[in-house]
């Protein structure tokens, strides 16, 4: 979508991973989802170095309003735990310099059974708008296919009617695609959508996290031309801080984010991810690599089973001609993986070489002519991640 949004892929937290529709917070503290919780993800954006990495924006999914609309069909935040509204909760992050994200659905009630916006986008969206919402997830439960195909475009129309820029995600083509059993249009959908779910919910375990990048392997012929500035497929939320995963599982869910330029939406208990996890949030080449302004998705290559190579170019830097380019192997078997990477046999072609950085060290390990060999040795469910950049 052309709205000027969301040039380079989101980067936030979202409730739903970790929260999930957490009301029950007599029983759940730990699990509730209200303002105290959405307040504490702001101060730690703000004073744990996120902000200054790109994390933006802070998004509530579905479960934060009261069953019933007010007397003039408006929405309400559920009184116990948005005590304040949702405009004191986006002023806060406002005043912070962070974008704040809500969530709808495009049915009658969303998947958890609050009041969805069907025969509502005007009102919807006007209050979204006032509210101060720069973000809005619109889910696509319950509903047939042409109704989807529909409704997107025309909650689109009315959040564009407000004039309050948010950025539109939709999960419109992840419906049409696993419930309908339908080919979804993507050329619609990026024409209408800042960004899309593909793809089934990702869970706090290995297996989703194997399963959601060999769809996107699968499926990149399909999904590639339609990624870029302003719309992005959304490998869904990030796990780190859930204790799901080893840390080598969790370079590779993050290299495989990065690879593809997908949104970076964290989604946990901002207290419990661990040092190591942050420093991996926080690698500044990673996120470059994910928010290089070409914002291509990531090629997969099977190299040599078990590994499968992921490539991509960036934009290149001031004064160079050449682009750099990122390169994963990626291991998501059980046993080490061998294989070797000559540049030339892949479309690189600065004459003078590369020099090979490893960005999860930041080390930069050799340069490298067009027809040098590289060997690498991949251990099980791990990832090696170079940036080459041209000499
Ligand atoms: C769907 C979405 C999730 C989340 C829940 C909320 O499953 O895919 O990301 O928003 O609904 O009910």
């Amino acid at each position: 979508l052309e709205n000027g949004l969301a040039r380079t892929p989101p980067m936030g937290w979202m409730s739903w991973g970790y929260y999930m529709c957490g009301v029950d917070c007599e029983r759940y503290p730990d699990k509730c989802l209200d303002e105290r919780l959405i307040l504490s993800v702001v101060d730690s954006f703000y004073n744990e170095g996120y902000q200054e990495a790109g994390y933006e924006y802070i998004i509530i999914d579905d479960c934060w309003s009261e069953k019933q609309r007010d007397k003039h069909g408006r929405l309400v935040p559920d009184a116990k735990r948005f005590p304040r509204g949702m405009k004191y909760i986006a002023d806060y992050i406002h005043e912070r310099g962070l974008k704040f994200g809500m969530y709808t659905n495009i049915a009658a009630i969303t998947c958890m059974k609050y009041p969805g916006s069907k025969d509502h986008f005007r009102v919807d969206a006007k209050t979204f708008a006032e509210w101060g919402v720069d973000y809005l997830k619109v889910d696509g439960c319950f509903v047939g296919e042409d109704y989807l195909n529909q409704a997107y475009v025309k909650l689109g129309s009315h959040l564009n009617e407000t004039g309050r820029p948010m950025v539109y995600s939709c999960s419109w083509p992840y419906y049409i695609e696993f419930i309908h059993n339908n080919t979804p249009n993507l050329t619609a959908v990026s024409a209408h959508c800042n960004m899309w779910r593909n793809y089934h919910d990702v869970s706090n375990s290995w297996g989703a996290i194997k399963a959601i990048a060999k769809y996107y392997e699968t499926n990149y012929e399909i999904l590639a031309p339609h990624h870029g500035p302003g719309h992005w497929n959304d490998p869904d939320m990030l796990i780190l801080g859930t204790g799901s995963l080893s840390e080598s599982q969790t370079r590779v869910h993050v290299a495989v984010h990065a690879m593809l330029s997908g949104p970076l939406l964290l989604s946990c208990d901002m207290g419990q991810i661990t040092s190591y996890e942050r420093s991996l949030l926080q690698n500044l080449d990673l996120i470059a690599i994910n928010q290089d302004p070409l914002g291509i998705m990531a090629k997969p290559y099977s190299l040599h089973e078990p590994v499968t190579m992921w490539m991509k170019p960036h934009f290149p830097m001031k004064g160079d001609i050449y682009p750099s380019y990122s390169v994963a192997f990626v291991n998501m078997g059980e046993e080490d993986g061998a294989v070797s990477f000559a540049p030339a046999q892949f479309g690189l072609n600065c004459t003078d070489g590369y020099s090979v950085m490893d960005v999860f060290t930041g080390v930069f390990l050799k340069n490298i002519t067009l027809e040098d060999e590289i060997n690498i040795t991949v251990p099980p469910e791990d990832v090696i991640l170079y940036s080459l950049f041209p000499l």
